[in-house]
């Protein structure tokens, strides 16, 4: 909450819960991150979480439950079919999102690859205001291809753009004309776009998408992993929607997809995934996949305790003061980097901080992983852990060329409810030593490069002995201090 009144006139993203279970947190010595990160091969995916202080690798899954959620898993249904856990969560979702077919899967990928399998083949366009890694790994592995469509200031680091997750709309109708209706499965949106910073789009251009695939008829998907902060966002930003609530305005933009998948990873605040729509003929072909790839139909490879937990966590959802938790921590971290002059993207965004890394190591080239290194840095210097988005997020051409990203971001995600103010200035005070320090920082190569999704498993060296140079530096100026 931003809106209660201080008298020293600071603004602060009050917390309107409190920590009722904790975990214990470990800061290892700097001498032992160095060996954590050399043994993870610079891939901060590889590290063992007891080497961590703040895990800021993702959102996903590791949000912080609420009270409800945790005793709603204890009255779990446990049965392997026609569990009453499913009916409550079925039902949930007919209530929120007006959608009468719902299919459980284990997480948001494995409603991706149940999506690509049914809709995409050779040839296959699918049209998308921006990929996710998993999603477009889906797509080329069932032989089709992503057109991403996004708007100019997509890409545009710093920015005063409230909707830089929109889709451009004479792009996409140029898409259609150009390749064929046939040609196109589905057009897919994505709630709080990941890859740019968690960017949202807009409920008008929303709208403005489901009139051409009206006119074209074609099918619109909605990936709604990130749906909770783009609702903040819509009310927080769009003039039209400020009296709204976030229950209005989840329907309005439900209603305006056929078809919407999810990561209760994210949304909803446990672990498992969904698909829903209206459209029974969509349903009855997906559904085949369900029991073959997931479990049966009434838990699709979940554990009817997230279920539960999921089903309370959609309907916490539609809480103001849950939804803005995230992006208003994160809104406080970007202004305070900025006040370091520390490179990073605006207007903030969902999901976590990001890092401008191109700004920050100016001095790398791109096929030498800024992002990368960059987060390996930070985990030297803070046991932070933060997530590689950029180059080596990418796959490789088919003649072995890097694929650039876009952009070479360093993601902080910041999972709900989870971390506190002190974390946040602490995070702050690491990241603004390093970018007086950055000059230290090197680059980094592949030494195990796996062909898919190679972030996940990969393994990279440092080009030079920098990392020894940066933690020399950092004894200098903090001493013992961890
Ligand atoms: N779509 C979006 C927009 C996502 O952010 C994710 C996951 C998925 C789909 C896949 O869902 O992990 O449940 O299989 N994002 C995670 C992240 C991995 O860290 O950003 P999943």
């Amino acid at each position: 909450m931003t809106d209660v009144k201080l008298y020293s006139g600071e603004s602060i993203p009050l917390e309107m819960h409190k920590a009722k279970i904790i975990q214990k947190l470990n800061l290892p010595p700097i001498d032992h991150r160095l060996e954590a990160i050399s043994q993870a091969g610079n891939n901060t995916f590889l590290l063992k979480n007891r080497d961590v202080f703040l895990d800021m690798l993702t959102d996903s899954g590791v949000n912080a439950m609420s009270d409800q959620q945790l005793s709603a898993m204890m009255i779990a249904d446990d049965s392997y079919a026609g569990s009453e856990t499913f009916y409550r969560m079925e039902s949930k979702i007919q209530d929120l999102f007006n959608k009468k077919f719902f299919l459980p899967a284990h997480q948001g990928r494995a409603c991706e690859n149940i999506l690509c399998q049914v809709f995409v083949s050779p040839g296959s366009i699918v049209p998308m205001n921006y990929h996710f890694t998993t999603t477009k790994a889906h797509i080329v592995l069932n032989g089709g291809k992503v057109e991403e469509i996004f708007i100019d200031e997509a890409l545009e680091v710093t920015s005063s753009h409230p909707f830089k997750g929109n889709m451009d709309i004479t792009k996409l109708e140029q898409l259609i004309e150009q390749h064929g209706a046939e040609k196109i499965p589905f057009v897919r949106l994505e709630a709080g776009t990941n890859l740019i910073g968690g960017q949202p789009h807009s409920l008008e251009n929303m709208r403005e998408i489901r009139r051409v695939c009206d006119q074209a008829g074609l099918l619109l998907v909605l990936d709604a992993s990130l749906l909770a902060d783009n609702l903040y966002f819509i009310k927080a930003r769009e003039e039209s929607c400020k009296q709204k609530s976030i229950r209005e305005i989840t329907r309005e933009i439900s209603d305006l997809c056929d078809i919407m998948y999810f990561s209760a990873r994210k949304l909803g605040c446990a672990r498992g995934g969904g698909i829903c729509t209206n459209n029974e003929e969509v349903y009855l072909k997906m559904r085949e996949l369900i029991p073959l790839l997931e479990g049966f139909l009434t838990y699709g490879g979940m554990s009817v305790r997230e279920m539960e937990a999921i089903t309370v966590g959609l309907e916490e959802t539609m809480d103001d003061d849950m939804v803005n938790q995230g992006p208003q921590f994160i809104d406080f971290m970007i202004s305070e980097l900025q006040k370091k002059e520390v490179p990073v993207v605006t207007p903030a965004g969902g999901l976590g901080c990001h890092i401008d890394a191109a700004a920050f190591l100016p001095h790398l080239e791109r096929t030498e992983y800024p992002s990368g290194a960059l987060a390996s840095a930070l985990y030297l210097v803070s046991g932070i852990r933060g997530m590689e988005r950029g180059t080596m997020s990418e796959q490789r051409e088919e003649n072995g060329e890097e694929t650039l990203a876009h952009l070479e971001l360093l993601r902080l995600a910041m999972p709900r409810r989870v971390f506190t103010m002190s974390h946040i200035k602490y995070a702050v005070d690491r990241i603004a030593w390093l970018y007086e320090n950055r000059n230290l920082i090197g680059g980094l190569t592949f030494v195990e490069e796996p062909k898919i999704l190679r972030f996940f498993f990969g393994k990279l060296a440092t080009t030079s002995d920098w990392q020894t140079q940066l933690v020399a530096k950092f004894k200098q100026d903090f001493g013992d201090s961890p």
